[in-house]
């Protein structure tokens, strides 16, 4: 699928080292991390080009060096792109520029949060949010984490808690939450205190994109999407934002938190945006729904039913606190069976994170590799077994990854 350029020249020797290693994660373990994916051919294929010979920095159409014509041509392909996977509409503007999701998302704290103390609020790292959330609020403003619980958000207690808090901005995503969000009611519960509505899409992307979740564009006042997450891409973000909040938005990104944008990680977005039809997105999002599911069953035997009430995601949660005392003792028995998972906080834990009381699984890459039902059946069966310790399960870790987890191909 990828393919392998070697160096062959003694100075070389770690960078080859590099490429190994690679070959042999992606022959080695079943990647089951929550934000892992496997980019998509053409995004590497583009992100091989010499694009940082264009020196770039600016906005479109402003730019402080001359002749940028290559980039500023990706920079229009992912704004259009963009557009046309998640239908979105004249009232928004897009900035391809972001380095990552995180900067999308501070760009929207910088520009939004004025000069009176402010608040931002968002799950909590705790509860399925994302730790920029909270680490990412620049003094003197504030976080305050929204209500949730194991049975996940309920929209009236999200509207009282806003009611009382009164925060400048509401952060509607997360990292570990699983399960649809209703950006429209947020949007109510926002509007009751005159809050900017910001989606961080990052894992939930080609659900709200396919319809498979309620829609974004239309409540939200600004979104950070994230290309290298379930869509396929390399590293870097997309910042959509209102017309009224254009101006503060574009400042905030550039010059404020970066200098030029990344000439590569542009080319890999243009890739990644133009290569998905909204029909074969909606496939896979589809199915890496269907996939969490089914591996929810298998791992419901011995788990009892993920956080927040199931998954409408790739996304899983689960408590492990009865079978393996914490999540990264859990996390270590997957790695030695070679299945990849990572340890997780679950709503009102009380293990600090590097333990955890939980661990996050994805459905992504298996969605990617063409597990048929039979296969998650097998995967999932096996994570039991060995979180219980009760048997090795190799010989189905070897079957998985022999048919499926291929090694690099060498080009001539
Ligand atoms: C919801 C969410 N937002 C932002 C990020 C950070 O993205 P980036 O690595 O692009 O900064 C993550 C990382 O997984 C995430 O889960």
């Amino acid at each position: 699928m990828y393919s392998l350029r070697r160096f062959n020249e003694p100075r070389f020797q770690r960078l080859d080292a590099i490429i190994d290693s690679l070959n042999e994660h992606l022959t080695t373990y079943i990647q089951l991390v929550g934000s892992a994916t496997l980019p998509l051919p053409e995004v590497c294929a583009m992100a091989s080009l010499p694009a940082s010979a264009v020196r770039v920095e600016g906005h479109l159409q402003e730019r402080y060096f001359p002749a940028s014509e290559p980039v500023d041509l990706a920079e229009r392909i992912i704004e259009d792109e963009t557009r046309r996977i998640f239908s979105i509409g004249n009232e928004y503007q897009i900035s391809a520029q972001p380095h990552s999701a995180t900067q999308a998302n501070h760009a929207v704290f910088r520009s939004i949060l004025g000069e009176r103390t402010g608040k931002v609020a968002a799950l909590s790292p705790t509860d399925g949010g994302h730790y920029s959330f909270s680490a990412g609020v620049p003094p003197p403003h504030e976080f305050v984490p929204l209500p949730i619980s194991a049975a996940g958000l309920d929209y009236d207690e999200v509207a009282d808690a806003v009611r009382q808090s009164e925060p400048t901005i509401i952060v509607a995503g997360g990292s570990a939450y699983s399960r649809a969000i209703d950006f429209a009611q947020l949007r109510v519960a926002a509007d009751q205190v005159g809050a900017h509505l910001h989606a961080d899409l990052a894992h939930c992307a080609p659900f709200v994109a396919a319809g498979l979740h309620p829609p974004a564009f239309g409540h939200v006042d600004s979104a950070a999407i994230d290309p290298s997450k379930n869509l396929r891409g390399a590293g870097g973000g997309i910042l959509v934002f209102r017309d009224r909040d254009a101006e503060a938005m574009r400042e905030a990104i550039f010059p404020i938190l970066q200098g030029s944008p990344g000439q590569l990680g542009l080319l890999a977005k243009a890739a990644c945006m133009t290569a998905w039809s909204v029909d074969d997105l909606s496939r896979y999002a589809k199915r890496m729904m269907e996939v969490a599911q089914l591996l929810a069953e298998q791992i419901s035997t011995l788990l009892g039913e993920p956080q927040y009430g199931g998954t409408d995601s790739h996304l899983l949660l689960y408590d492990v606190s009865d079978c393996c005392e914490n999540g990264r003792i859990a996390e270590d028995r997957l790695r030695e069976s070679r299945i990849l998972v990572n340890r997780n906080q679950i709503p009102n834990d009380l293990k600090p994170p590097w333990e955890a009381s939980g661990i996050r699984l994805s459905s992504t890459v298996p969605t990617i590799l063409g597990y048929a039902d039979t296969d998650v059946v097998a995967l999932g069966e096996a994570i039991c077994t060995v979180l219980t310790g009760s048997d090795d399960q190799s010989g189905v870790v070897d079957d998985l990854l022999a048919r499926f987890h291929h090694p690099l191909s060498a080009v001539t």
